[in-house]
């Protein structure tokens, strides 16, 4: 690999030197981890079992506390199951069906509510300019300015100072705060052990042995990320 190549890279996800990643398509597997404390960041997923981080196994639960979360339900016949369609299910309150990510309907002659889906809610994953209503630009964490445009990191606050959306949902901008001039700037440096899985939404991960914060699903992760700080060197 030659300078130019790594120029190349760099530039695509180098913007007036601000760090911009993308959220990748998979999520980080389980296996992954070596840690119970790395494992537990994907708490929803994975879980440390045996000295090994494994994926969530429904069936090893067995109240309806333990297994009415991260991705299993409960069965009228006490079985705890990877969740399948909420209406295979009903409980005796209306939290049981909202703890599997369902809505409950009407209590039956069972004294059980059925769960069923959520009604269809308004996406907030799509480009900003695709907003023509203020509510859904805010919602789907853009900004309003005569229309739907993405946010910069100086429209955060010191709270919110981590990073932005581009007009794609997928292409963030890290930012980070600047304590002497009290703003929130764009991040001149990649992203940290800390940050590396909840600012990807758990598709990166942190390679202990070079230290960057790669994807996981692509072998060229840390050949960009690599590239993104020789970028800002040159910058
Ligand atoms: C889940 O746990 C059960 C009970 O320990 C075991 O028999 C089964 O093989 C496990 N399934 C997976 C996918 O690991
Ligand atoms: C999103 O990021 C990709 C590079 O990862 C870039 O090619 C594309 O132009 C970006 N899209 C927008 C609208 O900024």
């Amino acid at each position: 690999m030659n300078y130019s190549t790594i120029l190349l890279i760099g530039l695509v996800v180098s913007i007036n030197g601000a760090i911009t990643y993308k959220i990748g398509s998979e999520v980080c597997s389980c296996d992954t981890f070596s840690t119970s404390a790395d494992c537990g960041q994907l708490a929803s997923s994975c879980e440390w079992v045996s000295n090994e981080c494994q994926d969530i196994n429904c069936t090893t639960k067995t109240t309806i506390g333990d297994c009415n979360k991260n991705g299993c339900a409960f069965t009228t016949a006490s079985k705890c199951e990877k969740k399948t369609s909420c209406a295979n299910y009903k409980y005796d309150s209306t939290t049981g069906c909202n703890n599997i990510g369902c809505d409950a309907g009407t209590k039956g002659t069972d004294n059980l509510y059925p769960c069923k889906d959520f009604a269809a809610t308004t996406s907030y994953i799509k480009d900003c300019g695709t907003y023509t209503a203020e509510t859904d630009c805010a919602a789907a964490s853009c900004k309003w300015s005569t229309k739907c445009v993405p946010k910069t990191c100086a429209d955060l606050t010191q709270q919110t100072c981590t990073n932005i959306r581009g007009e794609v949902y997928t292409n963030r901008t890290l930012c980070t705060w600047d304590a002497t001039k009290s703003v929130c700037a764009d991040a001149t440096t990649g992203l940290t052990k800390s940050q590396c899985l909840s600012y990807t939404f758990g598709t990166y991960s942190w390679n202990e042995d070079s230290s960057v914060c790669e994807e996981c699903s692509s072998s060229y992760g840390e050949l960009i990320i690599t590239s993104v700080v020789l970028i800002n060197l040159f910058l």
